[in-house]
């Protein structure tokens, strides 16, 4: 099973504020849909209470270490190990990692996809950041460009695979 993180990280890869998106983009957000339907998303528990429902088309994972955490219509873990387990256990080939920052930060080191939409903007200002990675680990295998309209800032999306762990 591929492990895969998906963010729209900034030009200091910032990816969030007061537990929201910074940005978004209609069609980065639609592609983020395109790509995980029919799939199991992990996220953290932060992102799942910023976002406030499951996402629909999709098994929702929640990780938390609050053993009596509830999230109507996820499945809730308690480890990054459990949460890759019960992935796997559903027949899963690609497992999406969602976010936030503290999840991005550990699943990083057993990912080998990153689906990363680069937003050319600098604001607003952020608290939560990408990690940082070793570029030298990653090969680009796509890299598209969308330019800025209606007020939406310019990006590119990026595709990256890990070249060996
Ligand atoms: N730009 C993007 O693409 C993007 C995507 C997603 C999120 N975000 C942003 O990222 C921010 C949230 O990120 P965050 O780092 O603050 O929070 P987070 O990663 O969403 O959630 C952190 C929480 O997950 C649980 N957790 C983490 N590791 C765990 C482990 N190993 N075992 C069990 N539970 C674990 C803990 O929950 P408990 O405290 O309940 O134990 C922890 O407090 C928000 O601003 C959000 O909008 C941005």
């Amino acid at each position: 099973m591929l492990i895969s993180l998906v963010a729209a990280i900034g030009q200091k890869r910032e990816i969030g504020r007061d537990n929201q998106l910074l940005w978004r983009i209609r069609e980065d957000l639609q592609n983020f849909k395109r790509l995980t339907l029919g799939h199991v998303i992990l996220m953290g528990r932060k992102t799942y209470e910023s976002i406030g429902r499951p996402l629909p088309g999709r098994t929702n994972v929640v990780l938390t270490r609050d053993a009596a955490y509830e999230a109507p219509g996820c499945t809730v873990v308690h480890s990054l190990d459990a949460a890759i387990a019960y992935a796997a256990s559903l027949g899963e080939t690609e497992l999406f990692v969602c976010g936030g920052a503290d999840l991005y930060a550990q699943a990083l080191s057993v990912a080998s996809r990153l689906y990363l939409s680069w937003i050319e903007a600098t604001e607003p200002a952020a608290d939560t950041y990408f990690p940082v990675w070793n570029p030298s680990q990653w090969r680009v295998e796509l890299d598209v460009g969308f330019p800025a309209v209606e007020g939406t800032p310019a990006w590119h999306y990026q595709v990256l695979e890990r070249r060996a762990f």
